[in-house]
């Protein structure tokens, strides 16, 4: 082995002695009481805007029911915009991490502001809870081991809901979704599925995100007369495309299904539009649970709003986080204890109690739902304890 010079010995030295400042300024900092700051960057504005504010609900929602407190450390919230737009990301993120300098960040609902959230978080070692974004890639090959998930993965919703079309008969299928990550592996997870199930996708539609011009791509399912379409859209999105296939006639005549992003907080808007809708998802309206009624009843009165999954999300963003923290004492610079103790854990989540996998996604029953009475009622269970393909992550 090469000794270093002594220029290289000095500076080894500087930046030991830095480090050693820095843990212990966190050391002193957590003796001396500091708040806990936690970032959440999510979208406030844009198509995604009310599941960035349910998120942020539920994380608060779960924060205050202890008390105002994570590991024993009070709360400093910081919030950044995010705009679902992946060309401000870095920046955006940075901010929290460079100038907020926060202890850990929650955020985001956007798959493609998501991967540039998990390379900083990864380069900078911050903690990140991703509170929806399902991009695979987080809990694939970009894991790391403060890095976790309190959601779903994309490939997990249309998975499911490929085995339960093709296990109702479907034979032909068109997709339709936004062309970026979200869309693909929603898509790519309906093909899997489905197409094992001996059914077969015969045109993949798409339009740029967050575009809403449905029309042409209607017209085209109209003339190709497939057995049942297939879709990924979320928020307002979701909203626009439901009333859109039912006025170019298509409802009743081409079965509509999807991923549940499609009816999840969206129903009101979506009136009778949305009714006899079958999607899958990791929530629904009419699970009965006594967490779930609890959750509810809690959520309703603090924000005289129905909650919906992306609540749900945020609320277990802040379980997780409190169960690491638990362990750690507060001291998020406690990476393998904060992973190992939520790696263990189970969290008694609304949706249904859910553990964490190898590569810190959740390991959760998918339902299929239908919408009734402006609800999305289970009308079963479409996978039980799905686990997203990813391989884990060395720790
Ligand atoms: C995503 O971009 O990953 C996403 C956005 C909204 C709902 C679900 C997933």
């Amino acid at each position: 082995m090469k000794h270093p010079s002594k220029r290289q010995a000095l500076q080894l030295g500087l930046a030991a002695v830095a480090a050693a400042t820095l843990a212990l300024g966190a050391g002193n900092a957590l003796a001396q009481g500091a708040k806990l700051k936690v970032g959440l960057m999510l979208p406030y504005t844009g198509t995604f805007a009310a599941l960035g504010t349910a998120i942020e609900n539920g994380f608060r929602l779960h924060v205050d029911e202890l008390g105002g407190k994570l590991g024993g450390r009070e709360i400093e919230y910081v919030k950044v915009d995010d705009e679902s737009d992946p060309a401000k990301a870095t920046d955006n993120v940075n901010k929290l991490i460079k100038r907020d300098n926060v202890d850990v960040i929650v955020g985001t609902v956007h798959s493609g502001v998501a991967m540039a959230m998990a390379k900083a978080a990864k380069d900078s070692g911050t903690l990140l809870i991703v509170p929806n974004a399902g991009a695979n890639a987080v809990t694939g090959p970009m894991c790391a081991p403060n890095i976790f998930r309190s959601s779903f993965s994309n490939w997990q919703p249309g998975y499911a809901m490929g085995e339960a079309l093709a296990k109702r008969g479907a034979k032909n299928v068109v997709t339709i979704t936004w062309k970026y990550a979200a869309g693909d592996e929603s898509v790519g997870g309906f093909k899997e599925a489905f197409e094992k199930g001996g059914g077969k996708v015969v045109k993949e539609l798409s339009l740029p995100f967050p575009n809403v011009e449905f029309q042409a791509l209607l017209t085209e399912i109209a003339a190709l007369k497939p057995d049942a379409v297939y879709t990924f859209f979320a928020g307002g999105g979701a909203v626009k495309f439901v009333k859109d296939y039912a006025a170019a006639g298509l409802k009743g005549k081409i079965p509509l299904v999807g991923a549940g992003f499609l009816t999840d907080g969206t129903l009101p808007a979506q009136g009778a539009d949305a009714d006899g809708l079958l999607t899958a998802l990791h929530y629904a309206d009419s699970l009965d649970n006594p967490k779930d009624k609890a959750f509810r009843t809690a959520y309703a009165q603090a924000f005289k709003l129905q909650p919906d999954v992306y609540a749900v999300q945020g609320y277990d963003a802040a379980q997780m986080l409190a169960v690491g923290l638990a362990a750690t004492k507060g001291d998020v610079g406690k990476k393998a204890e904060f992973a190992a103790a939520v790696q263990k854990a189970t969290i008694d989540s609304p949706r249904g109690k859910f553990t964490i996998g190898k590569s810190h996604n959740p390991v959760q029953d998918m339902y299929l739902r239908q919408v009734v009475g402006g609800e999305n009622k289970v009308i079963g269970i479409a996978s039980k304890a799905l686990a997203d393909p990813g391989r884990g992550c060395r720790m």
